[in-house]
């Protein structure tokens, strides 16, 4: 890669919102898909229960419904339909397209389905695999240039205009400038010390925004996933996916009690925030351990549904589905984001887009229905890449932004910080909040702020704090917001 260089558009990210919206491009402009590590370390690849399409065009309303009901009616109304009504043609674009999704015995599309939905209505590839299958699809149909190991640590943005970005190739700092820049780099996984998100998502260029005083939204909305086996030395913690008790699997104690009822009549098939919180609970209250227990599921059955859950858990000696594997909740999704428009674009930055986790489109709500994810990353995507090419921005010819900055992306102690804010972000910023711990967390990234940081730490504390100070401005609880 040349020094200084000028496209079209630059997309930042190759998860499904990212690959999606550059197949949408056409072959003819000059696109840059910019990878902040190998291809597959993003959230899409991780995904396992599936995507989410309503089935017909009487299921739309019942999609919807679930959509709302699940995000505590705090759903930008306009963008659940929008999500819902747009479903079925993205299906059929993967469908027609050759992307494998697991078929019946007749070769009929297999719907499964998870918490909170009235209906099986998820689509699922490889059995338990379907990011990875989906992912793998995009790749292989990519018709522009993708650049791996690029991270982006700024964006070019004056008068309200964005110019492109500054990103670390192999080490090595760029100047990138395009006509459009789409900010499609997942959500904010890196700063909660459990999570279930790949290594590569660490909220920096949300971090960026704030900087640039662009409005992120609903931060106070982050959204934890109540199955997850969290007892490994690994960052990303072993998601058991939620179409497990969509196909029956249930939640116990030590003595084999379903205690979710205790909190809500659907037990494990209540919305996720529900779930994780009620578990959360119960630990803290009865001092009992939770479990996943799949004894009722046939072993050859299990094999074929979940191959990989079935060979991970293999791997570290449990045998399953005979045996029960202890569960904690764990960081999972950013709910909110980078505010945008229905199209993606970012309001008062002329040229700026925000595709997938990283937006806040509204679809969500307080608590974001299983499996809406990919369906989002792919519907809001499209919408996205038209918004472009109808757009038609241009930049001007004479362009210049070689100022650099003198401070480095890295400072010796950092590590040390990063992980207590890691720590913070799950005890006082997690699934049950007080008012005193979210103080407490303020004034951590407060101080460290303060402290001789790299820039990309700085950029992690700035998101963090967005979570913080929003969540210390909704008082009530909503969704997955919970204060005690
Ligand atoms: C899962 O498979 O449980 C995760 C799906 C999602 O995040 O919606």
């Amino acid at each position: 890669m040349s020094e200084c260089k000028r496209y079209d558009t630059i997309v930042i990210g190759a998860g499904i919102a990212g690959l999606y919206l550059a197949s949408k491009l056409p072959k003819s402009m000059n696109v840059l898909v910019l990878c902040k590590d190998i291809p597959w370390e993003c959230n899409t690849f991780y995904a396992q229960g599936g995507m989410v399409t309503a089935l017909d065009e009487q299921d739309i309303p019942f999609h919807i419904e679930d959509t709302l009901n699940a995000g505590s009616n705090h759903n930008l109304k306009e963008a659940v339909e929008i999500l819902s009504k747009e479903s079925i043609a993205v299906r059929e674009d993967f469908v027609n397209g050759g992307m494998k999704f697991d078929l019946d015995a007749n070769g009929e599309l297999l719907y499964t389905k998870e918490a909170a939905h009235s209906t099986s209505r998820i689509l699922h590839a490889g059995g338990d695999a379907t990011g990875r299958y989906m992912h793998k699809f995009l790749m292989e149909k990519n018709i522009h240039k993708l650049q791996k190991n690029s991270l982006v640590y700024d964006l070019l943005i004056e008068d309200g205009r964005c110019y492109g970005v500054r990103v670390m190739v192999n080490y090595k700092p760029y100047t990138l400038y395009a006509d459009s820049v789409v900010i499609a780099s997942g959500g904010i996984g890196s700063l909660y010390q459990f999570n279930t998100n790949s290594r590569t998502v660490s909220a920096d260029i949300h971090g960026i925004c704030i900087e640039k005083g662009i409005e992120l939204k609903d931060m106070e909305f982050m959204q934890f996933h109540p199955t997850v086996f969290v007892n490994t030395p690994y960052a990303r913690k072993l998601l058991l996916t939620e179409a497990l008790r969509g196909e029956g699997a249930w939640i116990v104690d030590d003595d084999g009690k379903r205690f979710l009822f205790d909190y809500d009549k659907r037990g494990e098939l209540a919305s996720r925030d529900i779930v994780s919180r009620s578990i959360f609970l119960y630990k803290r209250e009865k001092g009992k351990k939770a479990y996943l227990d799949f004894s009722m599921f046939e072993e050859d059955w299990f094999r074929q549904r979940f191959p990989n859950i079935y060979k991970t858990f293999k791997n570290l000696g449990y045998n399953l589905p005979r045996d029960r594997v202890e569960i904690s909740p764990a960081f999972h999704y950013a709910n909110g984001g980078i505010a945008c428009d229905i199209d993606g674009r970012v309001p008062g930055i002329k040229g700026l887009y925000v595709a997938g986790e990283a937006s806040r489109t509204g679809v969500h709500g307080a608590n974001r229905l299983a499996s809406n994810s990919l369906l989002e990353g792919a519907v809001f995507a499209k919408r996205c890449a038209d918004a472009i090419v109808n757009d038609g921005n241009h930049l001007p010819c004479e362009l210049s932004f070689e100022k650099d900055y003198d401070t480095l992306l890295h400072e010796a102690n950092d590590k040390k910080y990063k992980h207590k804010l890691r720590e913070i972000m799950w005890k006082d910023v997690g699934i049950v909040r007080t008012r005193q711990g979210l103080l407490e967390a303020k004034n951590f990234i407060y101080d460290t702020k303060s402290k001789n940081i790299g820039r990309l730490l700085e950029l992690r504390l700035n998101t963090a704090s967005a979570i913080v100070q929003q969540a210390l401005y909704r008082e009530e609880s909503l969704g997955s917001h919970y204060i005690e």
